[in-house]
């Protein structure tokens, strides 16, 4: 290869350009890999590589401060070549002859007559040296590692574009664009260069006038673009400390997907209203001239990364979410001029005036409104005043301040709003200033008070991916979570009926569909709540699954059983009729009345959540001993039909009331032995039921004759790979402190679905597989009379073809019932074998609870059937 001249090279291999931060340049190790990293690429392209880089981190602010004239910029100066000289030791190389010129001359500048003044071109000047000596150093240290790097001055090679009309005297000289269009005559001079690797400096180029200008910030990037459109290059590599670009900020949402791919346009609006690891200049360049840019991490160089290019997926959807702090609104009310010509120019010349930029826009009749983005303005409260009091003149002036803008960016987003109602619906408790969207169909952006958009970001990332508005599954497009890439995941534990396969599908084979269970899952999740040692009772919400092997085997392992209506109470008798009545509750909902006398009469304890019932059969009350559920005022769970907390849900005695049931229950001797609340299903929140038992100990301490706190069930599963395990340690940990606050109460918990829903699968046959208008559909013979979750609640359960479990699942389907209703769905967009065909075995997993519990025979189809696998096979 090193007999081929570089100029033959470039012809065959052509180049690539890698750009490199300032904290990629800042260590030997770093450099180390930026001469590993520009080898490879050569190689791998049979090449040429150019190399830019930012100054070393911090360099440039040090720098920004003497260009401003700061009052210690001697000792800043001294400061910045204490720090090149060092790094250099660092590097084993002599710091005089490497960086002694450059060093010189910066200090040169400081006794150069256009200090006084600190002329634009002084600036730039004194800005320039960052990248001047970071390079310099790079290049001698790459050279002395053996390497065939040259050093090259940017500013031979990029030109500012001459001054357009609107452009500043400073953006002129400190924030320029450059000329990019490529020509042949540039390229072969360019090529000339004798080095197959080069390094050069990010941000500075060459002023029409002959002197330094320089990019502006995250001017690298747009420099490495500059050069990649230029030399026309295979790629543009920017190298970050970051696997990539993100749905969402990683720090803000630990469940934002990579973006493995993106288009250009998308690339930009996400660039451009949130993500800091691109610079939005530096895409245009590359767009128009073609070139792929990659954005990849220096810590990961083989993993990962979001390529930008032309063939980008044409993936419609949401791609991304983000959030503006500090955003001012700015409303001008009442507009005497409406309808007169011009006056929008009249408004919008007052914000030129104040050199202001503006966002987004609305407008009605007699209202004018505008976002102002702190990021592209100086958003002084002087300014703001100056501005509003000529605003003034025009009408009623209203400046909203702190605003968040919260936007949605992807392709396409005026076709999605039939799958933003949950997105909207998060916005339902904020009051939503403003509703904006890009004319380029890009983007989607609500503008609220900052204060209201704190915590609403994880929420609405998972929104979106749950209602498809995001497709997250879309594997070309979307990577893994930031928590995976972190190894902050907890790996779920392989389900049991993979091992259970060859005996599932025997099972399928005598009819389908049907439930099937798995006791030692049961009994695993069981001992899990036995270890919980704050838990002094537990009871199994029998409403999940009633199915009488799991009921004695629950009972087995020391549980008690939870009813909820004088069926389930019968079932639990019939089942173990010798179990002893007082690990029975019952706790019934709008029962009859006569539920409730027959409850007592089988012994049982009853809990009792309103006045009413006293009230109006006092005699069947008088005297008992009770349990009192309580509303705590506030609900959670998985989906709004199964939160029972709050003034919507029908559950429970409001707080407000609870002194009310106390007269009347000492009217009629009745004692009230334990306090009770149950205020959702599928919660995630940890610190929910710690909450509760801080505020039932509240109540039983008023009522003075409770022995037992009862705080329900509601512990979630994790049904999609999306979800966390919950975190039971730490759910233990929390009722541990909060029992030790309050020593007087036993603490009595009532799951249904923890224990049982993963124990639970259901096994259909596929029955047709069909196209329609693009979407592949493959049909179960069970629907949602089988199974009622994703109907009811939009519910996510995995869906594997069981029969062809070791087949890639390269096919994409929806997978749907034979029910006659629009909502038989199990799933949309499921990947899964191509080949899937009639007849094949699936398996719906997680439906162990509340599956067969809520199937019915609509369409008079059949109840599945069930079965119970106890362990292992033979
Ligand atoms: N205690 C009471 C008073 C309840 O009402 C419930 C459930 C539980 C305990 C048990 O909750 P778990 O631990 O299973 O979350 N069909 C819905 C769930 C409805 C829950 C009704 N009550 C679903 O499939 O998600």
């Amino acid at each position: 290869m090193s007999a081929v001249s570089p100029t033959q090279d470039a012809a065959a291999g052509g180049w690539i350009v890698l750009k490199f931060g300032g904290t990629s340049v800042s260590r030997r190790h770093r450099w180390d890999n930026i001469g590993k990293l520009a080898q490879k690429r050569a190689d791998e392209i049979g090449g040429r590589v150019l190399v830019v880089v930012s100054a070393l981190s911090g360099v440039t602010n040090e720098l920004t401060a003497i260009a401003d004239g700061a009052d210690d910029s001697r000792q800043r100066f001294e400061a910045l070549q204490r720090r090149h000289h060092e790094f250099l030791a660092e590097l084993g190389l002599d710091a005089d002859p490497v960086v002694g010129v450059h060093l010189a001359s910066l200090r040169g500048l400081l006794d150069d007559p256009r200090a006084a003044t600190r002329s634009l071109d002084w600036q730039a000047e004194v800005l320039a040296h960052g990248e001047l000596l970071s390079s310099t150093l790079g290049a001698a240290y790459l050279r002395a590692q053996g390497l065939d790097f040259g050093w090259m001055d940017a500013r031979q090679w990029l030109h500012a574009l001459p001054p357009q009309p609107n452009q500043s005297p400073w953006s002129q000289r400190l924030s320029v664009n450059c000329r990019w269009q490529g020509d042949d005559d540039w390229r072969s001079r360019f090529a000339e260069q004798p080095t197959r690797m080069l390094l050069t400096q990010g941000f500075i180029c060459r002023h029409g006038d002959g002197g330094t200008a320089v990019l502006g910030r995250g001017g690298s990037d747009t420099s490495a673009a500059y050069f990649g459109a230029l030399l026309g290059a295979r790629r543009v590599e920017i190298w970050t400390d970051v696997p990539g670009m993100f749905s969402a900020n990683p720090r803000e949402v630990p469940d934002a997907r990579l973006l493995s791919r993106l288009g250009y346009a998308e690339a930009q609006e996400i660039t451009t209203t949130g993500a800091k690891v691109l610079h939005p200049r530096s895409i245009k360049p590359c767009r128009d001239s073609g070139v792929p840019m990659a954005v990849l991490d220096t810590e990961n160089p083989d993993m990962y990364g979001t390529v930008i290019d032309r063939s980008a997926a044409t993936v419609p959807g949401v791609k991304a979410i983000s959030r503006r702090n500090g955003v001012v609104l700015v409303s001008v009310e009442d507009i005497g001029m409406w309808q007169q010509v011009g006056y929008l120019a009249d408004v919008f010349e007052l914000f030129r005036k104040h050199a202001l930029s503006v966002d987004l826009i609305g407008t009605s009749q007699t209202n004018v409104t505008v976002s102002l983005d702190p990021s592209e303005n100086l958003l002084s409260q002087d300014v703001l005043s100056a501005l509003a009091a000529d605003l003034e003149k025009i009408g009623r002036v209203k400046v909203i301040v702190p605003c968040a803008a919260i936007t949605l960016v992807g392709r396409g987003m005026r076709s999605l709003l039939h799958m933003l109602p949950e997105v909207f619906s998060n916005f339902g408790h904020e009051r939503v200033h403003m509703i904006s969207q890009s004319s380029n169909d890009l983007n989607l952006t609500f503008v609220i008070d900052e204060a209201d958009a704190e915590g609403l970001l994880p929420q609405l990332h998972a929104a979106l991916i749950d209602s498809g508005a995001m497709p997250a599954q879309e594997t070309e497009v979307f990577g893994p979570r930031w928590r995976e890439i972190n190894g902050a995941v907890r790996p779920r534990p392989e389900p049991w009926w993979r091992g259970e396969r060859e005996r599932l599908l025997q099972l399928a084979r005598s009819g389908t569909p049907r439930y099937v269970y798995h006791l030692p899952t049961v009994r695993a999740r069981a001992r899990q709540l036995k270890a919980v040692a704050a838990v002094d009772h537990r009871y199994y919400a029998i409403k999940a699954n009633p199915h009488p092997a799991i009921l004695r085997t629950l009972v087995e392992e020391g549980f008690g059983l939870e009813c909820v209506s004088l069926g389930e109470l019968r079932h639990v008798f019939a089942t173990l009729p010798q179990l002893d009545p007082q690990r029975v509750l019952f706790t019934p909902s709008f029962a009859p009345h006569a539920e409730y006398q027959q409850a007592f009469a089988l012994g049982v304890t009853v809990t009792v959540d309103n006045v009413e019932a006293l009230q109006r059969w006092p005699d069947t009350f008088r005297g008992r001993s009770l349990w009192l559920r309580i509303d705590l005022g506030h609900g959670d769970g998985h989906h709004e039909k199964v939160n029972t907390g709050g003034k919507e849900a029908k559950f429970g005695l409001p707080a407000a009331r609870v002194d009310e049931f106390m007269d009347v229950a000492r009217t009629l001797g009745v004692i009230v032995t334990g306090v009770h609340a149950h205020l959702g299903s599928g919660v995630e929140t940890a610190g929910h039921w710690r909450l509760m038992c801080d505020e039932l100990a509240g109540f039983a301490r008023r009522i003075g004759t409770v022995a037992t706190l009862d705080i329900g069930g509601g512990l979630p599963i994790p049904y999609s790979a999306d979800d966390e395990p919950f975190d039971l340690d730490a759910w233990a940990a929390g009722l541990a402190e909060v029992r030790q606050v309050h020593p007087a109460f036993a603490l009595a918990i009532e799951p249904g679905r923890f224990l049982v829903a993963e124990a639970g699968v259901l096994l259909a046959a596929a029955t047709q597989v069909v196209e329609k208008d693009g979407v592949h559909r493959v049909g179960l013979d069970a629907g949602m009379n089988a199974l009622l979750r994703p109907a009811l609640y939009d519910a996510w359960h995995d869906i594997v073809n069981l029969q062809r479990l070791d087949e890639a699942e390269d096919g994409m389907f929806d997978v749907v019932g034979p029910i006659c209703e629009s909502s038989d769905i199990f799933g949309r967009r499921r990947r899964l074998p191509a080949a899937t065909t009639p007849g094949d075995t699936m398996l719906v997993a997680d439906a162990g609870a509340y599956g067969h519990a809520m199937a019915s025979t609509y369409n008079l189809r059949a109840l599945p059937d069930e079965d119970v696998l106890d362990g292992a096979a033979d």
